[in-house]
C-alpha cells in the first residue's frame, strides 16, 4: 500500500508540475498485463517456495515449479513491453521507455522536486555504451580487445521502475558521498529496495544507412547456442547472421545464414526478417546525434532504426531478486540454450507482436538444489542463465572470482566464462568499494556466495545492483 501511495504523489506531482509544452513523459508503473496466474508483486514465500520445489527431488514439484517461475517472468516481459498512450517521435513508448535511467537520476536534482520528472525537449532515453568492465571491481578491460569493437559494443541503458526511482531518489543511493555515509555510519548495505522495484539493462544496435547493404539489409550477428567447448563467445565469433530489412520485406521463419558473407551476396528471403518483427523505435535527430557523440565514427541520422536485441530484466520481490533475461530470436518457439522450447511454449497469449520474438532464460536462484540466502555451499547443479548479446562474451580474465563446481547436467565445470554465467551470481557480489580493498568481491561465473561472505567486509552492499556504486556521482 505505501507503493500505492507513492505512486499516488507522484502522479499528483507530476500532474500539477506538468507544463503545457509536448514532449514530456509521464513514468508509467507495472502495468497489469491480465497474464492468468501472473501476480506482481508475488509474494517471496511463494518464489522461494517454487525455488525450493525444483530442487526438493519430486519430479511433479520442479515441473509445476518450473512453470510458474517461467510464467513469472514471461509475465514481467508482457507487462513492461506494453504499448503506452504517449508518443514520441511518432511512434508509441513502450512501459519501460518511459522509466528513467541512473544517469538521468544522478544528474537530477532531488525527487522532493516534482519538476524533476519532466525531460524536455526528449523523451527517449539516450543510448549509452556500456563500460561494463571498465569501473568497480578492479578490473580493467584491455582497450582493443574484442568485447570493445565494432558489433561488440553494447548500446543501451539501464533504466528503474518509479518506485525503485522514488527508492533512489528518497535515500540518494546515486550519490557517492551517501554511500560513503552508510559505510562509515557502519552499515553493512543500502536500505534495501521495496519488493516492487524493477530494474532492466538493454541492449540496442543502431542500424545507420551506412551498415546496410543494397540500402536496406541490415547484418545482425544471430545467435545459435553456445559452443561445443565453453569459452568467450561474443557476437562476432557467431558463425550466423540474419538480415533485417528496413522496408520491412524478408519471408524468415526460423533460417539462420551460416554463410555470413559481409557483402549481403548469402542473403535469401529464408534469411531475411523485417525490422518490425523486432521491437524498434526511430531515432529522433537529437537522439541521432547523441549516438554519434556516444560511438565516435558513427554517422546515424534522424529516422534511423534502433532494433531492442537484449534485454535483462530484475524484480526485488525476493531479496536476491528475480533475474530474467530476453534476446531477440529468429525461432522464438525454438530458441537455443540457455532458453528452451519448453520456456517458450510458456509464452502467454497476452505477449504479442515483435516481443513475442524473444527468448527468455531465468534465474531464481544460483543452483539446484537452491541455496539459502546466507550459509549455503557451492554444490549441486549450476543454473546457467546468461544473454547472449551481453555475457556470451566473457572471458575468464573478466570473472576472476569464478568457482569450479558443477554443470547444469551435474559434471564438473569450471564456471568462468560468460555463457556458464548466472545472473544472481554475479549480482549478489555487488558492492560499494571506495577503499578498493583487493578482497571486495569481483565478477564471477556461476558460483554460490553467501549474502554474509567475508569478501564484504570493509564494502557496503548495494542490494545486488552494479549500477549504483557504477555510476553513483
Ligand atoms: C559477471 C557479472 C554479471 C553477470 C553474469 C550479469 N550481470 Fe547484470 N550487471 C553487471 C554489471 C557490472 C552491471 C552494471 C551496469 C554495467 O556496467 O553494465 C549490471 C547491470 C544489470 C542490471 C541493471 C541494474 C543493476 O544491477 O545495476 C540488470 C537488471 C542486470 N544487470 C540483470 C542481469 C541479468 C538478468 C543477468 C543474467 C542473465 C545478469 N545481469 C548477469 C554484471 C553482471
Amino acid at each position: 500500500m505505501k507503493c500505492r501511495k507513492t505512486l499516488l504523489a507522484y502522479a499528483v506531482g507530476l500532474l500539477s508540475a506538468m507544463p503545457a509544452a509536448m514532449g514530456t513523459v509521464t513514468v508509467v508503473p507495472l502495468p497489469n498485463p491480465q497474464v492468468p496466474g501472473f501476480n506482481f508483486p508475488e509474494s517471496e514465500g511463494t518464489i522461494v517456495n517454487w525455488v525450493y520445489e525444483m530442487g526438493n527431488g519430486s519430479p511433479a514439484d520442479a515441473a509445476t515449479a518450473f512453470e510458474n517461475i517461467n510464467l513469472h517472468g514471461w509475465g514481467l516481459w508482457t507487462a513492461l513491453t506494453m504499448e503506452t498512450s504517449q508518443v514520441d517521435n511518432g511512434q508509441p513508448l513502450r512501459v519501460f521507455e518511459t522509466w528513467f535511467t541512473p544517469q538521468e537520476l544522478a544528474a537530477g536534482p532531488n525527487v522532493a522536486n516534482p519538476a524533476f520528472l519532466e525531460r524536455l525537449p526528449r523523451t527517449r532515453s539516450p543510448l549509452l555504451h556500456f563500460n561494463q568492465f571498465q569501473h568497480g571491481s578492479g578490473v580493467q578491460e584491455q582497450s582493443g580487445s574484442a568485447a570493445t569493437e565494432g558489433s561488440e559494443t553494447v548500446f543501451g541503458y539501464v533504466k528503474f521502475d518509479p518506485t525503485a526511482t522514488d527508492h533512489i531518489q528518497k535515500e540518494q543511493l546515486l550519490s557517492i558521498a551517501m554511500l560513503n555515509k552508510l559505510l562509515q555510519g557502519g552499515s553493512q548495505q543500502i536500505p534495501p529496495f521495496p519488493s516492487t522495484a524493477l530494474s532492466l539493462k538493454s541492449a540496442f544496435q543502431v542500424i545507420t544507412s551506412q551498415t546496410l547493404v543494397e540500402g536496406r539489409y541490415y547484418r545482425l550477428n544471430a545467435w545459435s547456442g553456445p559452443p561445443a567447448t565453453p569459452q568467450a563467445w561474443g557476437p562476432a565469433m557467431w558463425p550466423g547472421v540474419v538480415w533485417i530489412d528496413v522496408e520491412g520485406g524478408g519471408g524468415g521463419s526460423g533460417q539462420i545464414d551460416m554463410q555470413a558473407s559481409m557483402d549481403g551476396s548469402t542473403r535469401t528471403d529464408a534469411t531475411t526478417y523485417p525490422v518490425s518483427s523486432m521491437i524498434n523505435h526511430r531515432l529522433s535527430a537529437l537522439e541521432a546525434a547523441e549516438f554519434n557523440t556516444e560511438q565516435p565514427g558513427a554517422v546515424a541520422s534522424a529516422g534511423d532504426y534502433a532494433v531492442l536485441v537484449a534485454m535483462h530484466v530484475a524484480g526485488r520481490e525476493i531479496t536476491r531478486w528475480t533475474w530474467q533475461t530476453f534476446w531477440w530470436t529468429p525461432t522464438p518457439a525454438d530458441p537455443q540454450l540457455p532458453s528452451s522450447v519448453a520456456v517458450a511454449s510458456l509464452r502467454p497469449a497476452q505477449l504479442t507482436g515483435a516481443a513475442r520474438n524473444y527468448a527468455m532464460a531465468v534465474a531464481y536462484d544460483m543452483m539446484t538444489p537452491g541455496q539459502p540466502n546466507v550459509g549455503g555451499q557451492n554444490v549441486g547443479s549450476a543454473i546457467y542463465a546468461y544473454n547472449p548479446y551481453l555475457e556470451a562474451r566473457f572471458s575468464p580474465a573478466n570473472l576472476p572470482n569464478s568457482l569450479a563446481g558443477n554443470g547444469p547436467d551435474g559434471q564438473p565445470a569450471n564456471n568462468n566464462v560468460g555463457v556458464n554465467c548466472n545472473c544472481m551470481s554475479c549480482h549478489v557480489r555487488a558492492s560499494f568499494n571506495p577503499n578498493n580493498l583487493d578482497s571486495a568481491p569481483k565478477y564471477a561465473g556461476a558460483r554460490y556466495t553467501s549474502l554474509d561472505d567475508p569478501q564484504f567486509t570493509g564494502t557496503l552492499q548495494v542490494d545486488l545492483l552494479w549500477s549504483l556504486p557504477e555510476i553513483a556521482k
